[in-house]
């Protein structure tokens, strides 16, 4: 596995790979890897002549007070697991390579970027499609591999790439959970031993609301109260940022249930903000 740090030096090692007509894989990562982010890259690898990963802290997602200073980082550890993966480049540029100093260009989506957790994180998603769209620029990928669990993320990457008529085919690999339902997450290292004991209640009412939905028991608003009732009565949760039944594709609340829903939700957890979602097609 070949690391590469500066975005020209990732433009030429690929160039003629990609002129040899040989497929490139992309898995865009901020590091910390753990099974959810290996299933993606195997996915990739299976997939495509070549994978690239990259790992990027990307400082233009995180608002301030945010965790940008203190996100767990675990280089070594990350660069044994790729490689074992069978990645093939890892792109691990410096925010100054990434960000020339006084860019101000920035791909704003617009109104699917302010609802769910862009209510509560106004600029994030901003950060991601601004970083997303220089990724591909410089990599080139014909696909691009992105996780269930960062549902709106994804669909914030779709639109961009549509939108701005990139060819690069925009893949959603499914959320990889921990034995009691947990979402893996590189902040569920943020949890203490009783706030990771309190964590599995959100996919436990994600779960109940999507059973109730699909039995015809419950009306969108009556799961969303179900879900409410289950996370208010943990006392760990200290807030619950949003929790509901969702249009998959507008993220507008869902009316009614006709096949296709996204329930998801946001939680505080001690100082930790944990995001989860089950999706419903028809
Ligand atoms: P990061 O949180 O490191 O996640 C990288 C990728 O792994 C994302 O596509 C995310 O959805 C996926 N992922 C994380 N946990 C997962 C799980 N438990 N199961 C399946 N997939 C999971 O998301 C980002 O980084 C950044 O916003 C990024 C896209 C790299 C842009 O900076």
């Amino acid at each position: 596995m070949e690391v590469l740090r500066s975005p020209n030096m990732a433009r030429e090692a690929l160039f003629p790979q990609i002129m040899r007509g040989r497929s490139v894989g992309l898995v865009p990562t901020m590091g910390a890897l753990h099974d959810g982010h290996m299933a993606i890259v195997r996915t990739s690898v299976m997939e495509n002549d070549l994978t690239v990963a990259s790992i990027f802290v990307n400082p233009t997602q995180f608002g301030p007070g945010e965790d940008l200073d203190k996100y767990p980082r675990d280089l070594d550890g990350d660069i044994s697991k790729l490689r074992e993966a069978g990645v093939d480049i890892l792109f691990m540029p410096s925010a100054a390579d990434m960000y020339g100093e006084g860019a101000s260009t920035f791909v704003d989506v617009g109104p699917i970027s302010a609802r769910l957790c862009g209510a509560f994180r106004p600029t994030h998603f901003r950060g991601v499609a601004t970083v997303v769209t220089k990724l591909f620029n410089i990599i080139r990928p014909a696909r691009a591999y992105f996780g269930q669990k960062d549902y709106q993320q994804l669909l914030v990457i779709r639109k961009v790439a549509r939108e701005l008529n990139m060819p690069v085919d925009v893949v959603m690999c499914p959320t990889v959970r921990e034995n009691d339902g947990v979402a893996m997450s590189s902040r569920n290292a943020y949890l203490s031993a009783e706030e990771r004991r309190a964590a599995p209640v959100l996919y436990r009412a994600l779960s109940s609301a999507a059973e109730v939905l699909m039995g015809a028991k419950a009306s969108p608003q009556e799961a969303t109260g179900m879900m409410e009732d289950m996370l208010k009565a943990e006392p760990l949760i200290e807030d619950v940022q949003y929790i509901g039944c969702f249009d998959p594709d507008s993220l507008a609340e869902l009316e009614e249930f006709t096949g296709g829903a996204l329930l998801a939700g946001a939680i505080i957890i001690g100082p930790t903000r944990l995001i989860d979602n089950v999706l419903l097609t028809s």
